[in-house]
């Protein structure tokens, strides 16, 4: 059977990844490819609850709970969503997954990376994306898109996201081979062909 394809897109809140994924599935379904568009955390069912508790529980959440949290998700996701898509032959296009854990619960909350990989390596049972494409852009642009009508998640400071958006950098500089980072202050269509040159370079 032919293997799928798996593109993570990753980014701090506000950086435009889901026009970006929304444009991408479209194009790829004009080609006749077979694609599924999907989401974390909360893809479906019992996703949709963690996600509900993730961005509005209104008390205390510790930052090990939220990671659990995040990779419960995970699991269940990976398990029941983008492993069968996969075995299909399909492309996967997954807005946020493992390495929003690394970025917003390692370094945007401070916990330990090396822990959150193993952590993330048990979630996924080792599957790891074909291409991740990091969406970058100042803090300052982010916020003023995000607004003033902010989630849990959003509400957790400047300071906050700085670590975040220092957190995808890293990361992308560690793994070159799998994560390309695009400057997202562009137009949407000029991300949009860059975006493709880099499903093209993959060579599906
Ligand atoms: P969402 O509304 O999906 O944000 P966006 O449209 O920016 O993707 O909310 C998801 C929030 O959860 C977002 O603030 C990023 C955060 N997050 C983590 O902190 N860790 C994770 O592992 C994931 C998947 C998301």
């Amino acid at each position: 059977m032919k293997k799928g394809l798996f593109i993570t897109f990753e980014g701090a809140d506000g950086c435009g990844k889901t026009t970006q994924i929304n444009l991408l599935a479209e194009y790829l379904k004009s080609k006749n490819i077979e694609t599924i568009l999907t989401r974390e955390p909360g893809a479906k069912g019992l996703g949709v609850k963690i996600r509900e508790i993730l961005l509005n529980y209104d008390g205390v959440v510790s930052p090990n709970c939220e990671s659990f949290l995040f990779l419960a998700d995970r699991a269940q996701h990976v398990d029941c969503i983008i492993k069968p898509a996969l075995q299909a032959g399909k492309v996967v296009l997954c807005d946020r997954h493992t390495d929003s854990t690394v970025a917003y619960q390692g370094y945007g909350r401070q916990l330990d990376i090396e822990r959150i990989n193993m952590l993330n390596n048990i979630a996924t049972g080792g599957l790891k994306p074909d291409l991740t494409i990091v969406f970058d852009i100042d803090i300052e642009t982010s916020m003023k898109r995000i607004g003033n009508d902010k989630d849990r998640m959003e509400s957790s400071g400047i300071e906050f996201f700085k670590r975040v958006r220092q957190g995808f950098l890293e990361i992308a500089k560690k793994e070159p081979d799998r994560v390309k980072i695009i400057n997202s202050d562009n137009s949407i269509e000029n991300i949009h062909n860059q975006v493709k040159s880099l499903f093209k370079s993959i060579n599906y």
